[in-house]
């Protein structure tokens, strides 16, 4: 049974201009312990999709307009929001690009910890200190026990990120959802910061892995949902979407990735922007930008369907009764 599942969510924002549709009918399954990648450009609605499984989607402007999320059989968006926020921290924890986003800049590490265990688990405050003391030493922050005493504001960014991911762990929750975690750090703390969460990440802790970076995916994730323009275009096992992807959106992203065989100087993008959520056409959201669109792409947003073994693809292309190579 999945740990998670989405169905049919759309999140739309009021703004001057009218109303945008950030992520549009969007399902997808987290089973347990399993790490799944969310990828795509900027501005498909990898974050605001991830923001609205827990309710975190700022309101005003911020609506979901339709959709269940199970987690075993509670509607995360039906839920009292005194049950919402004891799910948010010891059942699902987040990770953000930002860690500062996340830590309290008035309060020193230590207290933000322990405060964390207190209100999830049963221990006195003695006892959370030194949980959350043996964390910080488990995600490799040097003089753990003067760090306790520290702001976060006096703590480098990767230093920043590992407590962020101890206090996301540090709780056992049984999903991770780390949004670009490692984007705001140079490529060697990237490197450090991903061994951990594999490290860290027990057997039964899924993750749902936000990136624009496939590279990234391939390395931590077992399946993968690419969205394009709110609404998921493709997703599959890793392997499958590596060696027959079917959607022409995720050709480009694979062939965007820098390679050793490419070269240093290799720099592919997919020509063409990701439309404004208040321009999407008609049809397919991709078409502009699509080398194979015909008439029908132009009239119809394609569903996703199954090309096989599970594997989903939102493509007229793959539809019964075409060729595609
Ligand atoms: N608070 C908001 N008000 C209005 N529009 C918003 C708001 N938050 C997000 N959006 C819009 O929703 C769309 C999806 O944004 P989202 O942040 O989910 O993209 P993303 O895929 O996470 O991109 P990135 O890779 O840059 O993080 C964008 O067009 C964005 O402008
Ligand atoms: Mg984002």
């Amino acid at each position: 049974m999945s740990l998670l599942s989405v169905n049919n969510l759309s999140v739309e924002f009021a703004v001057d201009e009218g109303t945008l549709r950030a992520v549009d009918d969007v399902s997808f399954y987290i089973s347990r312990g399993e790490s799944l990648g969310l990828v795509g450009e900027s501005g498909c609605g990898k974050s605001v999709a991830a923001l609205a499984l827990t309710r975190l989607i700022p309101s005003p402007p911020g609506r979901i307009v339709s959709g269940q999320v199970f987690l075993g059989d509670r509607d995360l968006l039906r839920l009292k929001p005194d049950a919402l926020r004891a799910v948010r921290g010891s059942e699902i924890s987040m990770i953000f690009q930002e860690p500062l986003s996340a830590l309290s800049p008035l309060h020193r590490i230590g207290k933000q910890m322990t405060e964390g265990i207190g209100f999830h688990k049963d221990m006195s405050r003695k006892e959370a200190w030194q949980y959350a003391l043996s964390w910080l030493k488990r995600v490799g922050i040097p003089d753990a026990g003067q760090r306790m005493y520290s702001y976060p504001f006096q703590l480098s960014g990767g230093m920043q990120q590992r407590v962020m991911i101890a206090m996301a762990l540090m709780l056992s929750p049984g999903l991770i959802i780390a949004d670009e975690p490692t984007t705001a750090l140079d490529v060697t703390t990237q490197a450090q910061i991903f061994n951990l969460i594999r490290e860290m990440k027990q057997n039964e802790t899924a993750l749902l892995l936000i990136t624009h970076d496939m590279g990234v995916v391939w390395e931590m994730c077992e399946r993968v949902i690419v969205m394009y323009a709110s609404r998921i275009v493709e997703s599959a096992k890793i392997e499958e979407i590596f060696s027959r992807p079917v959607h022409p959106y995720t050709r480009g992203l694979l062939e965007a990735i820098p390679t050793p065989a490419r070269g240093r100087n290799y720099l592919k993008d997919i020509p063409g922007q990701v439309p404004s959520p208040l321009r999407y056409p008609q049809g397919c959201h991709f078409q502009d930008r699509c080398g194979y669109a015909f008439e029908r792409c132009r009239n119809e947003k394609p569903g996703l369907v199954d090309c096989g073994d599970g594997h989903l693809a939102a493509c007229f292309l793959a539809y019964p009764g075409r060729e595609y190579k």
